[in-house]
């Protein structure tokens, strides 16, 4: 692995776009490339094997394109194939999931307390943060709650209005997650609404911490490259953001996550497959 080689970062879709813009904005000079799998989305909803499959071929793409770091920007790829992926890579390029640097976070920082999770049906009934937290051997009290209007509310730009709030209250007040101290953020589209989060438990005088698992990855990962001297020292970064199945909304959509527009190239490489 060399310092100049590009970071590349995927998630099922756009919204992966937000870990991207925490990865930015810690690593300013390092070049990524990130890769949204549009053809397939929602991973939340599909098998554990078919996400294992795309997982791999597009680890396989990043690969090619001499990456050294391979990102896995979704909670959901996460659960269902950081170990699959990390055996393919082998020792090709580092791999980094959102789940487990958000446990060595917990760990850290969050012993001793009831903790909850919000994420997609994939993320939640994987069952991978509980197992995580479990294997800490602390005393945490655990609890999880499925949230799938979440990512399709986003998505539609419905993220800072009274529908959302609504939405949003009608998660956050499940009984599930009562007595919570914290609240882990567990899709990468949530980042999105912190704020709205935060709101709720504000007005309601609750004091809850918000762990956004896409920062977490990001401080993680510039450790990682500080430490084994990986930072890249050179000059003119370039971003390239691909997507498997381009549509002008997802373009116009990548602004909610990257805070800028950015230009998404087509990359079928599913077709390579047949
Ligand atoms: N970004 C994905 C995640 O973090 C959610 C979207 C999806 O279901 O594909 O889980």
């Amino acid at each position: 692995m060399k310092s100049n080689q590009p970071i590349g970062i995927f998630d099922s879709g756009i919204g992966g776009l937000t870990v991207a813009r925490a990865v930015k904005k810690v690593l300013p000079n390092e070049s990524l490339i990130y890769f949204g799998d549009t053809a397939h989305l929602p991973y939340g909803d599909k098998s554990t094997a078919a996400i294992q499959a795309y997982s791999v071929r597009i680890a396989e793409m990043l690969l090619k394109n001499k990456c050294k770091v391979i990102l896995i920007a979704c909670n959901s790829a996460s659960s269902a194939a950081y170990d699959l992926v990390t055996e393919y890579v082998g020792k090709r390029a580092k791999v980094f999931d959102v789940i487990n640097p958000t446990v060595d976070f917990i760990r850290e920082n969050h012993s001793n307390e009831k903790i909850g999770l919000i994420g997609t049906k994939q993320t939640v009934t994987g069952g991978v943060y509980a197992k995580k937290i479990d294997q800490l051997k602390q005393d945490i009290e655990f609890t999880s709650l499925a949230t799938p209007l979440l990512v399709p509310m986003i998505e539609e730009g419905i993220y800072d209005d009274e529908i959302s709030k609504s939405i949003i209250a009608k998660y956050l007040n499940d009984s599930n997650l009562d007595g919570i101290k914290s609240l882990i953020l567990g899709c990468t589209h949530y980042p999105i609404i912190k704020n709205q989060i935060a709101d709720y438990y504000h007005q309601l005088n609750k004091s809850v911490r918000i762990i956004d698992s896409a920062e977490t990855v990001a401080l993680a990962l510039k450790s990682f490259l500080e430490y084994n001297q990986l930072v890249n020292k050179g000059g003119h970064p370039s971003d390239q953001f691909f997507v498997s199945d381009f549509t002008h909304s997802f373009e116009k959509t990548t602004k909610i996550f990257f805070n800028n527009e950015v230009n998404l190239t087509q990359l079928p490489i599913w077709d390579e497959l047949n």
